[in-house]
């Protein structure tokens, strides 16, 4: 897939679950839970040990669009990208981690916080970044405002987004789509708890379908 085929995806999606995994082996079996409960991509971060091999595993389950997050340095592109990943999302903006994913045409989201962030993220070529930490930094409010004079953005929060404001993020045209780690925590991931993962991944997608 390319950079915007990716993008075209996850803005069809509208969610994308944040997944930290201590072991690798549970991966796939948490990105068949999120697609059987309708949201059918994830990012797991590169938090852990197993990261980078849970990217490896979700990047091999049909119909899912797997992405790796906390993504960094540019080796990491280069390693997650080498692992099959399919978009990355890093939690700040950097020039060189950028450039380096659109060396390999997959689609990158760069956390950002402030104007100058986002209007670098624009000189870079991009139009789509991550709010993070969304609920720190005001939430939708925040976004309404940054989005004023800068319209041609889509923004991704991250941080705080729960079942009780995703509707709200969602029905403004600036979210391009949300982000949060709620419907497959690390704690039910460890239980393999997959039933409550594709049980709260299908109340968030049924919450964004209404929201379109
Ligand atoms: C993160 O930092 O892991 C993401 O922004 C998700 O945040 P959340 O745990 O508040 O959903």
């Amino acid at each position: 897939m390319t950079a915007t085929s990716t993008l075209a995806r996850l803005a069809d999606i509208r969610i994308i679950p944040v997944i930290t995994i201590d072991d690798a082996a549970k991966a796939s079996d948490v990105a068949a839970a999120l697609l059987a409960g309708g949201i059918a991509c994830g990012e797991i971060t590169l938090r852990t040990p197993d990261g980078l091999a849970g990217v490896a595993a979700i990047s091999d389950v049909v119909g899912f669009v797997g992405g790796a997050g906390t993504v960094i340095t540019v080796d990491q592109v280069d390693r997650c990208v080498d692992a099959g990943a399919q978009f990355l999302v890093c939690p700040g903006f950097d020039d060189e981690v950028v450039e380096r994913a659109q060396f390999h045409d997959i689609a990158i989201l760069p956390g950002v916080a402030t104007a100058t962030e986002i209007q670098r993220a624009m000189k870079a070529g991009l139009d789509v970044v991550k709010f993070f930490p969304a609920d720190r930094l005001g939430g939708l409010d925040t976004i309404k405002a940054l989005a004023a004079p800068l319209a041609d953005v889509g923004f991704v929060p991250s941080g705080g987004v729960n079942p009780t404001n995703i509707v709200e993020y969602l029905a403004h045209p600036a979210i391009f789509a949300v982000s949060g780690s709620w419907m497959a925590t690390r704690a039910a991931i460890a239980t393999g708890d997959f039933d409550s993962i594709e049980r709260l991944s299908r109340t968030a997608s049924g919450l964004a379908a209404g929201a379109k």
